[in-house]
């Protein structure tokens, strides 16, 4: 028999009187003296879950009514307005399947009241039947179809970069190794002998393999997994997160800080229509500003500023920072929040970092201290986006890289040789949207099945 989905039927496209099919787990069993039950079904396809009425008709009311939170049900009977509060809808049973029974009500992990999501990490397999982690996963995809169709929209072709690469883009050395050598049992062997026969590791970013189609097919796009061996244990980094690297050609820094305000922009906005309802959740339940932050990304022009001025701000703030506030020193993100959360109070796009603190490939700028560089700074996030405008001049390309760069990235200098053009692009953590748009405060909770340092477990 064809079953509806809970969604099908809260949206009103299906018909009071008739017979319907729902396939869910039950999150609550309410049994009334009266001969009658109440039971709420999830099947996870929108926020609210459908109640259902079960009474002493049914050939197994005994059972139903000693059933636990947590099993799977398959529930037929007729569709109807439903005279209480807090839904439009109800079933009136005239069947109830047990499809898969709780074996041990006491152990299940998931009951109706509130868990911490510190405890929650811990049954991340039975964590997406809590409200709040339904909500991230339906979030989740629908900002997923809002970047592809932002793009798509736009003429940008989806570019599918290796995960396992040679080369470390960011040179920042956070690397996994990808071998098949047996290196625990300290077998000496050489990179020559390993799978690749060299030296080969997890992608940190999409970029310089992107680069390449974008000087072909001009507007281009990564969507995919990095990894990062970032011994960071905060709540805005993972080890295992999912990046969006847009490149174009025949574009600056100026064209790149467009590109990336019209993206959170556009994607804030289809979130906000596809996800409304869990968004309103999230509002209510995790962060009363989550609303508000969506409306001051959609409505507000970001503040353009360069790093030398976002300096100096900081500076004139006298504000007492954790770390120093230095011409030259990299902003940490205690100054990144202060700069869009305290001084200026809507997204902000530093512009023109210092060289010395930034990827060899970043566009060197005249005035040969600084670089074509920019990160966005958001409110209640930080960095979400970091980019530059490209070095496409081989000769200070060449200046920025090691011989053992030049000879292993040979290809990425070949495109600076065959009809090199001014191009840009930038990285944004997708986790860290999705971060801005549920208000969670940690990126664990941002990922199905985080990757953290000391935890790879589910
Ligand atoms: O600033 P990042 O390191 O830039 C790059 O990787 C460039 N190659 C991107 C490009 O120009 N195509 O990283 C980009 C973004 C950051 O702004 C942040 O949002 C996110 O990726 N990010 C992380 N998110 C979660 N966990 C981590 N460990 C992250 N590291 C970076
Ligand atoms: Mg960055």
């Amino acid at each position: 028999m064809t079953s509806h989905s809970v969604k099908n039927i809260n949206s009103h496209s299906i018909l009071v009187g008739e017979q319907v099919t729902v396939n869910g787990w039950l999150r609550s069993v309410r049994v009334s003296k009266g001969g009658f039950s109440f039971l709420s079904v999830h099947d996870g396809s929108c926020f609210d879950g459908i109640q259902v009425i079960a009474d002493n008709e049914l050939e197994n009311y005994e059972a139903v009514t000693h059933l636990s939170v947590g099993c799977a049900v398959s529930i037929n009977g007729e569709l109807r307005e439903s005279q209480g509060r807090g839904q439009d809808f109800e079933i009136q049973a005239s069947s109830i399947v047990v499809v898969g029974d709780v074996d041990d009500p006491e152990t299940y992990p998931i009951s109706k009241k509130r868990h911490t999501f510190e405890f929650l990490r811990t049954v991340a397999h039975l964590r997406p039947r809590t409200n709040t982690f339904g909500a991230m996963a339906r979030l989740r995809h629908n900002t997923a179809a809002a970047v592809h169709q932002y793009f798509d929209e736009r003429d940008f072709m989806w570019v599918n970069t290796p995960i396992i690469t040679a080369s470390d883009c960011e040179g920042a050395g956070e690397l996994f190794r990808v071998s098949v050598l047996d290196s625990i049992n300290n077998k000496q062997q050489s990179y020559e002998e390993d799978f690749f026969g060299q030296e080969t590791f997890l992608s940190v970013s999409g970029q310089l393999n992107v680069e390449s189609f974008c000087e072909a097919l001009t507007k281009v796009y990564t969507f995919g997994p990095t990894f990062r061996a970032e011994n960071s244990n905060t709540s805005r980094h993972l080890a295992e997160f999912w990046m969006i690297e847009p490149e174009i050609a025949f574009a600056d820094l100026e064209d790149n800080a467009d590109l990336a305000e019209s993206f959170l922009k556009v994607v804030c906005r289809t979130v906000l229509d596809r996800s409304l309802e869990d968004l309103e959740f999230f509002n209510k339940q995790i962060d009363n500003q989550v609303l508000n932050r969506i409306q001051g990304i959609i409505e507000n022009d970001f503040i353009r500023l360069d790093y030398s001025d976002a300096i100096k701000e900081l500076q004139a703030s006298k504000k007492k920072f954790e770390f120093p506030v230095e011409w030259g020193k990299d902003l940490q993100s205690e100054h990144e929040r202060f700069l869009t959360e305290n001084i200026f109070k809507v997204p902000v796009i530093v512009m023109n970092y210092p060289k010395i603190i930034k990827p060899f490939y970043m566009r060197q700028n005249d005035d040969g201290n600084t670089v074509a560089a920019m990160d966005v700074l958001v409110p209640g996030v930080g960095e979400i986006v970091g980019g530059s405008q490209r070095e496409e001049r081989l000769e200070y390309l060449d200046a920025r890289m090691t011989e053992p760069m030049k000879e292993e990235l040979w290809w990425y200098r070949d495109l600076r040789r065959y009809g090199t053009v001014p191009h840009a692009g930038f990285g944004v953590g997708f986790e860290r949207i999705l971060l801005y748009l549920s208000g969670m405060e940690n990126i664990r909770d941002a990922i199905p099945f985080p990757r953290v340092p000391k935890n790879a477990s589910f």
